[in-house]
């Protein structure tokens, strides 16, 4: 059985390069892994009042997220950090407090943007945010991608094949991180 992999992608833009990245590495990701894009546009914004009560919206994430065996973030930046949307969903998916669905998850994160540094900013605010959620993040390698809005060509096809080469080792390099952090877990409990 393929590992599952939930991505969350940082923008709800229509032509979102991000979302054009997922679904690249969605098609590139090697046998052993199945990745789904989760939506995280229709939840509400985190509310400790509503905690006794959860909207179904983000109950249904949550289970998303807790049958998931790994995630993967591809987010923007946002004024060198993480978008709102992508942070909301974390949070949500955090709480009730004790029951995170983040907890001891294998994690990875690129950062798409046409800027130059690649969404360095939003990248390494999120790796703070995974230390204390204990998301097992990858550390190596490490994921900017930069100029992102001349990588595709007018068809809407990845142009760059220096691109599709490091995009096709960042999601190798997951598939064995993931691997090996579950088959470390499986071995922790056994
Ligand atoms: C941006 N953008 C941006 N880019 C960047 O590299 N660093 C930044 O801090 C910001 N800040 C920022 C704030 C806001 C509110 C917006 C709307 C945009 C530009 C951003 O990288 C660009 O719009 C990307 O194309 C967004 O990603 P998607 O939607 O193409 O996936």
């Amino acid at each position: 059985m393929p590992h599952k992999i939930a991505i969350l992608v940082g923008s709800l833009r229509a032509g979102s390069l991000n979302r054009k990245i997922a679904e690249l590495l969605v098609r590139m990701a090697p046998n052993d892994l199945s990745l789904e894009i989760v939506g995280i546009g229709d939840l509400p914004l985190y509310n400790e009042d509503l905690d006794e009560n959860a909207p179904r919206e983000w109950q249904a994430f949550r289970e998303r997220i807790r049958a998931s065996d790994a995630i993967l973030f591809v987010t923007p930046e946002y004024n060198r950090s993480v978008p709102g949307v992508l942070k909301n969903a974390i949070d949500v998916g955090s709480r009730p407090e004790g029951a995170s669905v983040w907890d001891g998850k294998p994690g990875g994160v690129i950062t798409v943007s046409p800027g130059a540094i690649g969404g360095f900013g939003a990248n390494h605010h999120l790796r703070q945010t995974f230390v204390f959620l204990n998301v097992l993040v990858m550390q190596q390698p490490e994921a900017y991608l930069g100029r992102a809005d001349e990588i595709f060509d007018e068809s809407g096809a990845l142009g760059s094949e220096r691109t599709r080469e490091f995009l096709v080792n960042f999601i190798d390099a997951y598939a064995r991180w993931v691997t090996t952090c579950l088959a470390a877990f499986q071995r922790a409990v056994a």
